[in-house]
């Protein structure tokens, strides 16, 4: 069912594609802008307040800054990437991207009105990518009149640093949206992984439980949060322990993920740990709030 993707040829599709939308200046969607930008494209940023995208833009400079202090690319680079990317509060901005990826917040309702207002907005032949972590792509798809160019692309965090997209196809998705989006992400000089549409694809659906068990050791008193980490970094090379990793992706997007699964797979084993409820309910949602398994300052 997944297999390491090579490279095929789809120049066409590909060259046409010069002006990329992102809907989401949060971490996943500035990290999207910020990869996009520098391979060359130009990028349309779009969220609902300006607040939001001088945060994703200001993370967006910081983190070109350790780019250019590793000297993975010149001062001069970091310009001109920062250079292509447009922020925009208002969506009809994006009506001549040629390309959108999605990554707005985990709620299928917030995505499901995204989709809508992009199938009415963009040119018809414009595949609509999202980065969601585990809602269908099939269900996303079936909002728009293109269910065939709607398509999961699927990036993780950090965006600059990890390698993998997960690009998935829904049940409508056609081979040629499949080709183009897998060749924009070698563009992007990332590797795609083919993957079916189903809960949490693979990267989730595997991950998730190991986290959400690791949490149920540290409510059953197992070990401590920092012993649980401990095994998982030292006996297993993890750079970093479940737990770090939970707090670091976000307890409210790990309660949601698990959601889908436990929604779409039926089976008493994707049940959510109370204790990660529990936290969520406290508003200790991680590193974001300053509060999850760990504190921050
Ligand atoms: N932007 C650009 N570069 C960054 C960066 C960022 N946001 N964050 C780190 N880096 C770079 C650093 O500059 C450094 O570069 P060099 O290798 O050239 O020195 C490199 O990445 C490593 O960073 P650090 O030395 O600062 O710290 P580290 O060695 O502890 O690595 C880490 C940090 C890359 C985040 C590492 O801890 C890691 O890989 N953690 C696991 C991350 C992970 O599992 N991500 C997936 C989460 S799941 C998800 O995203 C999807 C989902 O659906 C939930």
């Amino acid at each position: 069912m997944v297999q390491a993707v090579p490279t095929g040829n789809n120049n066409e599709a590909i060259m046409a594609i010069q002006r990329v939308g992102v809907m989401g200046a949060g971490t996943m969607g500035n990290g999207i802008a910020h990869v996009l930008a520098r391979s060359g494209f130009s990028v349309v940023l779009c969220d609902v307040e300006e607040r939001f995208l001088d945060r994703g833009l200001q993370t967006i400079a910081k983190n070109l800054d350790r780019e250019v202090a590793k000297s993975k690319i010149t001062a001069e680079d970091k310009a001109s990437t920062l250079k292509r990317i447009t922020a925009v509060v208002d969506r009809t901005k994006l009506v001549d991207c040629d390309l959108v990826v999605e990554a707005a917040t985990e709620k299928f309702a917030i995505k499901a009105e995204i989709f809508r207002d992009l199938d009415r907005i963009t040119r018809p032949d414009v595949i609509l990518a999202s980065n969601t972590s585990s809602i269908s792509i099939t269900k996303i798809g079936a909002l728009t009149e293109r269910a065939d160019k709607v398509i999961g692309m699927h990036f993780f965090n950090p965006v600059p640093v990890m390698k993998l997209v997960e690009v998935i196809r829904g049940l409508a998705t056609s081979q040629a949206t499949f080709d183009t989006v897998r060749e924009m992400a070698v563009k992007l000089e990332k590797t795609p992984v083919e993957v079916n549409d189903a809960p949490g694809f693979v990267s989730n659906r595997v991950l998730m439980p190991l986290l959400n068990e690791a949490m149920y050791a540290v409510m059953e008193n197992v070990a401590t949060a920092e012993a649980v980490d401990e095994v998982f970094k030292l006996g297993m090379a993890h750079p970093m322990g479940p737990l770090t990793l939970a707090d670091f992706i976000g307890l409210d997007v790990c309660l949601d993920i698990m959601r889908v699964l436990q929604d779409g797979l039926g089976d008493p084993k994707y049940r959510p740990c109370p204790l990660l409820i529990k936290m969520v309910d406290a508003g200790w949602l991680g590193r974001k709030t300053g509060r999850g398994f760990y504190t921050y300052q």
